[in-house]
């Protein structure tokens, strides 16, 4: 499964972009608009880089977009690949290696998610502080290298988790800290498997970043993660959970979403 990055790389210098800067950010559902506001940008659609995931996703632009925020260059990557779209877990590798090849160095992660907790009401801004992989698949599945054998103990940067801290704390934003678990999707879970996902210590749950946290922090990438909570998960507050409503809250979320990562952008080192 050794996907060659060259290609990508090739691509990417052909658009001017020799170097990526070392702060990456993943823009999840909904969340991609945050991009616009780059400076003096450079935006490449997914479908020109070579490996990089054509998204089959609404509100999943693809593209990366390299551009100033608050001062700083950044890495944007305006939606990604799911497992549930190709049954390929490892649909953000070549992305994911490509970046740390021209200068990556630390990844933040963002998604919308279903919310266990009754406490954060949609929309809510949540720290991933650890993962529970509940989708019976890994990435690095077929990866021959040593170097599957990617140790997870720290896997949220326990310094980018304070950084967000700082970030919310600047920015006046509540920022909660919890669990998140992997499902496959792309149904949405049954109460059933929320009620299991409780029991098992989950406080989110969805249907991304986990794969790209295994990627990136194989890659030797620094991976932070947010959630922004849109809805209340399957069977906790009555309603069918949708894709509409997790577009819908993350919009709703989006001044406070910009906020807090405009205030990390400047807190990174
Ligand atoms: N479940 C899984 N993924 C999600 C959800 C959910 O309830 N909301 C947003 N993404």
């Amino acid at each position: 499964m050794d996907q060659d990055i060259g290609g990508a790389i090739v691509a990417l210098k052909k658009h001017g972009l020799d170097s990526l800067p070392p702060l990456g950010i993943v823009l999840g559902s909904g969340l991609g608009s945050f991009a616009d506001e780059a400076a003096e940008a450079i935006a490449v659609g997914y479908a020109e880089l070579p490996g990089f995931p054509v998204p089959s996703v609404e509100g999943h632009a693809g593209r990366l977009v390299v551009g100033a925020i608050e001062g700083r260059r950044v890495a944007l990557f305006q939606g990604r690949g799911h497992y549930y779209e190709r049954g390929d877990a490892s649909a953000m590798r070549v992305a994911i290696d490509a970046f740390k090849n021209l200068g990556g160095a630390t990844l933040l992660l963002t998604n919308a998610a279903g919310g266990l907790r009754s406490e954060w009401k949609p929309p809510a801004l949540v720290a991933v502080t650890d993962h529970i992989n509940f989708s019976g698949t890994n990435p690095l599945i077929g990866h021959a290298g040593g170097d599957r054998f990617v140790p997870l103990t720290r896997a949220y940067d326990p310094e980018l988790i304070r950084t967000l801290r700082r970030a919310a704390g600047e920015a006046d934003v509540a920022l909660h800290e919890g669990v998140y678990m992997w499902f496959s999707g792309p149904s949405f879970e049954t109460p059933a498997e929320i009620r299991a996902a409780q029991i098992l210590g989950a406080d989110l749950v969805g249907m991304s970043t986990v794969p790209e946290v295994i990627l990136a922090r194989r890659a030797g990438l620094r991976v932070g993660a947010v959630s922004v909570v849109t809805n209340y998960a399957a069977g906790l507050s009555g309603g069918d959970p949708s894709h509409d409503e997790t577009q819908e809250y993350a919009r709703l979320a989006a001044d406070q979403f910009k906020r807090l990562l405009r205030a990390f952008v400047r807190q990174a080192a």
